[in-house]
């Protein structure tokens, strides 16, 4: 192996001390940071999901309420929840587990959080923050992957990188944030012709996809940045992500696992925003 592993578990642990730190001096001046979590239905992954969310949450010193509702509940009520939800001072950040159940709109439920509270940062308000570059909620993936480039001190002025995958709450977002760090960014997705030959170019490469082995080793410049979001399982069922981990390893310069990669810095990040969240709130 000549790439050196970017360790999401190690980077998150440090994100979570330093969200604790921050809680504990929002709480000495008399604010309890509150996380609102909703989950509507019983997707088993979703529950899952969640409960990390609120452990997270509670381990960090943040107030987590998990409300669920069962998956008949009109969305007319799911709306005027958040809408409480959204008037209530006590809470700092409103999360709507996705996906929801498909007699709702997914566009309206969102945009019915307060962008303020919008700690997942898929408001369109939160968007267009990032697309102008004021304040606002950052998609907690790409910001882990942002925090993970940081970690080992990886200047982006001025490189290449290369995104594939062209989601809104990854691949677009991703973009934009590597874009305000002064890289040259090209996105990528599956109507790209010769993906390689974009790739082999690229200092940085964060594949975003959700299809095992988008990236191989014949795709990448010798010592380039692998930052691998994918989530996928392989032929025995084990967690992988969207890159070739065996053969890009030896190729890269630097390259994050799966697991333990980009997974925890997007459950860390969601503390970041909370507590964020929370301390602009506190003025
Ligand atoms: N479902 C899968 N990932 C996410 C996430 O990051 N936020 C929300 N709200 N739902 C999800």
């Amino acid at each position: 192996m000549t790439a050196k592993l970017i360790d999401g578990n190690a980077l998150a642990a440090q994100v979570r001390a330093e969200v604790s730190g921050r809680t504990a001096a929002l709480k000495a001046k008399g604010v309890q940071p509150h996380l609102a979590i909703i989950l509507v239905g019983d997707d088993p992954a979703s529950q899952v999901y969640t409960k990390h969310k609120a452990a997270d949450s509670e381990q960090t010193g943040l107030k987590a309420t998990l409300e669920r509702f069962p998956a008949s509940m009109p969305e007319a009520d799911l709306l005027a929840r958040i809408r409480a939800l959204n008037e209530d001072p006590s809470v700092h950040g409103i999360l709507v587990q996705l996906p929801i159940p498909r007699h709702m709109d997914t566009h309206k439920v969102i945009e019915a959080i307060a962008p303020a509270k919008d700690v997942d940062g898929f408001h369109v308000a939160s968007a267009g923050a990032l697309m102008v570059g004021q304040p606002g909620f950052w998609p907690c993936t790409p910001f882990g992957c942002l925090k993970m480039l940081d970690s080992i001190g990886y200047e982006l002025k001025g490189k290449h990188a290369v995104v594939i995958g062209r989601s809104n709450i990854v691949g677009k977002p991703m973009a934009m944030m590597l874009l305000g760090r002064d890289a040259t960014v090209t996105i990528c997705h599956s109507r790209t012709k010769d993906l390689g030959a974009i790739t082999r170019q690229a200092d940085v490469i964060v594949a975003a996809v959700g299809k095992r082995n988008v990236l191989t080793a014949d795709m990448v410049k010798p010592g380039a940045v692998v930052i691998d979001v994918g989530m996928n399982r392989n032929d025995e069922g084990k967690l992988c992500g969207d890159v070739d981990f065996a053969g890009v390893k030896e190729v890269a310069g630097w390259i994050t696992p799966v697991p333990g990669g980009v997974g925890p810095m997007t459950r860390a990040m969601l503390l970041v925003n909370t507590i964020t969240a929370a301390e602009r709130a506190a003025g």
